[in-house]
């Protein structure tokens, strides 16, 4: 291949980012608030409730910034793909607008955050566009601008645009914006440990127990006391018999960060059709070269090898920009809610001292600081006017969920009943470096990866969130699962919820 991908998997927000280290949790503490995840929500949401006084501490499984918020496209804006004409059929005008100001206002929010504190952090104001390459779409976009009028957006619809190849028809929403996520989050966690937050690393949270207190029990066995729980690890940890599994789904996409012969001097893109590619600009090393993302799928759950997804990205590359190199290449892993808004309130209605941030589908800027936002208002019994639309608790009712709900749980049941009827054939003696297969190994099913230095590592392919069999991914070197997108290393180490166990590791 002319420009082959890079060997491994790299973010370039953390390659470019010198972020601070922390200890992991050693004892018992007490806090007013305890956060469990350190990505864009969490760490919003503890600079938030810091600044008004109360006692936080901030805990991650891993290492801080380390999930989705360090593997995005970095756009922030309201333009989430076509969606306005579908909400407003959906939920009505009143309540899509809602959804427009929430993720405007947190726009806003981080851009005056940056002005106030002077951060450095590459923040850019562009149109948004939203194009199609075919004609099968532009009556689909126009009624997408029709939404746009009604709902008082700032948009226009037009034939041409700053892109190399030819369009069909694009919509612009004026003025949102990029940035450098990292250098943004980094700034805003040096106020939180100016304000007093306490931060820990590779500290798991498995369990919230009610007592007097609200507590969170770590995988360590230690205690966080607090007054209120934010679960703002992605995926809850905590279910709480909210059935968030029955009701998200996880979804894999791919980035590509890439030297090109032509580019792209204004705006971002995403275009209207499948499979999805997002455009964006980004200054690498002063040399201006662009994020091209997209291909995505359900997680564990692609016909094609993972890397192939990576490759259809740089095919796009080639075709439309002149490919000349591929600098990075990274994925992300998102959770799509039933009807495609977050959940974002307390995690059932029994429990309103515990809090849920989850299902930001592709747009994790705006929707996790309107998240941190609003759970900041409930804690501090501020009034907000997007409670209701974002309630975990809302009428699935009164959507089309209820439909959807049926039709991913008979998703996910086919793959667990597939998982236990396959009887795996392939042969460890054939397996080359970096190469993985799923076997027997004494009676047990296993999946066995030989790595570079030609070491077998086995572990058993049953997930330990709900026992559906895991997919080897070949385009990171993990264990995914299809059901509700669990993600392992190679060694059966967690890298995505809902699991809180590893896999078990098994003697070749
Ligand atoms: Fe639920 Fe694997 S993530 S069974």
């Amino acid at each position: 291949m002319k420009n082959p991908l890079p060997k491994q998997s790299t973010s370039y927000w953390h390659d470019s980012v010198d972020l601070p280290r922390f200890d992991k949790l050693k004892e018992t503490i007490k806090v007013d608030v305890g956060i469990v995840g350190t990505g864009m929500t969490g760490i919003t949401a503890a600079y938030l409730l810091s600044k008004q006084g109360l006692k936080v501490c901030l805990i991650d499984a891993g290492l801080i910034l380390n999930g989705t918020t360090g593997h995005t496209t970095a756009k922030i804006t309201a333009q989430h793909g076509m969606i306005y004409d579908e909400f407003i059929s959906h939920f009505g005008e009143e309540n899509t607008k809602l959804y427009y100001e929430a993720n405007i206002q947190a726009k806003n929010f981080i851009e005056n955050i940056i002005n106030e504190n002077k951060i450095n952090c590459h923040y850019t104001t562009e149109d948004a566009y939203l194009y199609t390459e075919s004609e099968n779409y532009i009556t689909k976009l126009e009624n997408e601008y029709k939404a746009y009028e009604k709902l008082n957006i700032k948009g226009e619809l037009i034939d041409t645009v700053d892109l190399p190849f030819p369009i069909k028809k694009a919509l612009k929403m004026s003025e949102q914006a990029h940035f450098h996520p990292l250098e943004y989050l980094k700034a805003l966690l040096q106020a939180c440990k100016e304000n007093g937050v306490k931060i820990y690393e590779e500290t798991r949270a498995l369990n919230v127990e009610h007592n007097k207190h609200s507590t969170i029990i770590t995988e360590d066995d230690h205690r966080i006391f607090c007054r209120y729980v934010i679960q703002a690890s992605h995926y809850p940890f905590y279910d709480g018999t909210g059935f968030y599994p029955a009701r998200m789904y996880a979804d894999r996409s791919y980035i590509i960060a890439c030297k090109t012969n032509k580019t792209v001097n204004n705006g971002m893109y995403i275009n209207a059709e499948t499979p999805t590619r997002s455009i964006r600009p980004i200054e690498i090393n002063n040399e201006d070269l662009l994020l091209i993302g997209g291909d995505a799928h359900k997680t564990g759950q692609s016909n094609d090898p993972m890397i192939s997804h990576y490759e259809a990205l740089q095919q796009f590359a080639e075709k439309n920009f002149g490919l000349q190199e591929i600098v990075y290449r990274w994925s992300a892993q998102d959770l799509v809610t039933l009807d495609k808004i977050p959940y974002v309130g307390p995690v059932t209605k029994a429990q309103s001292n515990v809090f849920v941030a989850t299902g930001f589908r592709k747009w994790g800027m705006t929707n996790s600081t309107n998240a941190a936002l609003l759970i900041a208002d409930l804690i501090t019994e501020q009034d907000n006017p997007f409670k209701e639309l974002f309630s975990p608790g809302r009428d699935i009712k009164a959507d089309p969920s209820i439909r959807k709900i049926i039709s991913y749980n008979t998703d996910v049941a086919k793959h667990l009943i597939k998982g236990k009827m396959e009887r795996p054939e392939e042969d460890i003696e054939t397996l080359e470096p970096n190469e993985a297969c799923v076997t027997i190994v004494k009676g047990e099913r296993a999946g066995v990866y030989k790595d570079a230095d030609g070491r077998l590592h086995a572990v058993d392919t049953t997930c330990t969130h709900m026992g559906c069999e895991v997919q080897w991914n070949n385009a990171e070197n993990t264990w995914d699962c299809p059901c509700h997108g669990s993600r392992y290393t190679y060694t059966g180490d967690i890298l995505n919820g809902p699991a809180v166990k590893p896999l078990k590791k098994l003697v070749l």
